[in-house]
């Protein structure tokens, strides 16, 4: 297949968003290096995915890799998307001491641009990133084209701008400019227009809403999941 075949290979994408890249985006994202090591939104999300073993799943902008290390735990097969090289850089060295590091392959690629091959995926997410991507359409379409069919799907963004979350008002402090569709300087992907283009990308069973995960206040998009 030519690169101008299927979006994917398009060269404009894969490199992440331009604020990702650069020693600022290292300095912010060390600053949230704790919830960005373990989260309970990532165990939450990789709950509602069930990776099983043998399954090959597929974690987009998997940062430091709290997804990754919970998914390769249960026996799955984790492919860990991240364009941001310093995220891969600690990814790399986190999964040396991970006893399923076998289980965790760690490639450089985007939501718009995801290094897997047609229908070669059991299932999919992705935390906090959705509203990195620079271009979510073209992302959900990258999601239908390696998803097998019949795959699971869980996107969560949480929403750091709404009050009853627990962050809200740190996140207030560090980000006094954000507003509710805004998260400093990136912005939000709507549930219900994320689940539409899920659709035409030929993903079925997808569900959109605004609901808790964990606790917190989240854009969260599903296909093939319950709970
Ligand atoms: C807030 S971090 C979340 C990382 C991880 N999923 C977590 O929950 O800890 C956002 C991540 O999205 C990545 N990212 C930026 N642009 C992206 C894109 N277009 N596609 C996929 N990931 C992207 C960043 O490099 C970063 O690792």
């Amino acid at each position: 297949m030519s690169d101008h075949e299927h979006p994917g290979h398009d060269h404009r994408y894969g490199h992440g968003h331009e604020r990702d890249r650069g020693l600022v985006a290292m300095v912010r994202y060390l600053g949230h290096a704790p919830e960005m090591w373990w989260s309970d939104v990532n165990t939450a999300v990789v709950d509602l995915v069930s990776p099983q073993a043998g399954e090959q799943v597929l974690d987009i902008g998997a940062g430091m890799g709290p997804g990754v290390v919970a998914a390769a735990a249960r026996g799955a097969t984790v492919v860990a998307v991240e364009p941001t090289p310093f995220m891969r850089r600690v990814l790399t060295v986190r999964r040396l001491w991970q006893r399923a590091r076998s289980h965790i392959d760690i490639r450089s690629g985007a939501a718009e641009k995801l290094p897997a091959d047609d229908a070669s995926i059991d299932a999919v997410w992705a935390v906090n990133t959705m509203h990195h991507w620079v271009d979510p359409e073209r992302g959900a379409a990258e999601i239908g084209r390696v998803l097998r069919t019949g795959g699971r799907v869980v996107l969560v963004d949480e929403n750091f701008t709404d009050p009853s979350h627990p962050d809200y008002e740190e996140f207030g402090r560090r980000h006094s400019s954000d507003d509710e569709n805004h998260h400093h300087g990136f912005t939000m992907v709507d549930a219900e227009q994320m689940g539409d283009w899920l659709r035409a990308a030929g993903v079925a069973d997808v569900e959109a809403s605004v609901r808790t995960v964990a606790g917190r206040p989240s854009t969260v998009v599903t296909a093939g999941v319950t709970g």
